[in-house]
C-alpha cells in the first residue's frame, strides 16, 4: 500500500491549497501534478498547451503519474482536474473527490490565465467530469468548509 491520499475535482476544487494544508497537519510532502509538469518543463500550464499542444502535456502528465504510482509514498497528491479522464488514480493511492458545485468552482478560476481549460465550453467540461470524479473515488467530500476543515474532515474520515 502507498498510503498517499490523491486529491480530485474540477479546477478550483481546492486541490493544491487543501493538499497544501494535509501535508501540513500530517507532516507529509505534498506533490502537486500541475506544478511538477511545469518545474520539470520549465514552462507554465497555458504556455505548454499554446507550444506543445494538450496532447503533448497529458502525455506528461500520464508519466509523472506512472512515477508516482512506481516511486512515492505516505504523501499528499494533489493531480490537475483532467487526470482522472487520463489515468486509474485509484492506483496512486486513497482517492479523495473534492466535490464543489460548478459556480463556485469557476468563481474561484474565472480570472486565472494559467488554466487553458478555461477556453472550452466549461459548463459542458464540469458535467463531462462528474461521474469520472465519482468512479474514480473513494471518498467524496463537499468542499463548502474553510481549508483548514475540509482536511481535518479527511484525515477523521481516512484515520476512522
Ligand atoms: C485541467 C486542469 C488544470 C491543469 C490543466 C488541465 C483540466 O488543473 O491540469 O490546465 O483538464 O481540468 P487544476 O484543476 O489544478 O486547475
Amino acid at each position: 500500500m502507498s498510503n498517499n491520499i490523491v486529491l480530485i475535482g474540477f479546477m478550483g476544487s481546492g486541490k493544491s491549497s487543501i493538499g497544501r494544508e494535509l501535508a501540513k497537519i500530517k507532516q507529509s510532502v505534498l506533490i502537486d501534478i500541475d506544478a511538477l509538469i511545469e518545474s520539470n518543463l520549465g514552462m507554465c500550464i497555458s504556455d505548454i498547451f499554446a507550444y506543445f499542444g494538450e496532447e503533448y502535456f497529458r502525455k506528461y502528465e500520464r508519466f509523472l503519474c506512472s512515477f508516482i504510482k512506481n516511486n512515492i509514498k505516505n504523501s499528499i497528491i494533489a493531480t490537475g482536474g483532467g487526470t482522472p479522464a487520463i489515468y486509474n488514480v485509484k492506483e496512486l493511492g486513497i482517492v479523495v473527490y473534492l466535490d464543489t458545485p460548478f459556480k463556485k468552482a469557476i468563481s474561484r478560476i474565472k480570472y486565472s490565465n494559467n488554466r487553458p481549460k478555461l477556453k472550452d465550453n466549461i459548463k459542458s467540461l464540469y458535467e463531462s467530469r462528474l461521474n469520472i470524479y465519482k468512479n474514480s473515488s473513494n471518498i467524496v467530500i463537499e468542499s463548502s468548509d474553510t481549508v483548514e476543515g475540509i482536511a481535518r474532515k479527511i484525515i477523521n474520515i481516512l484515520e476512522k
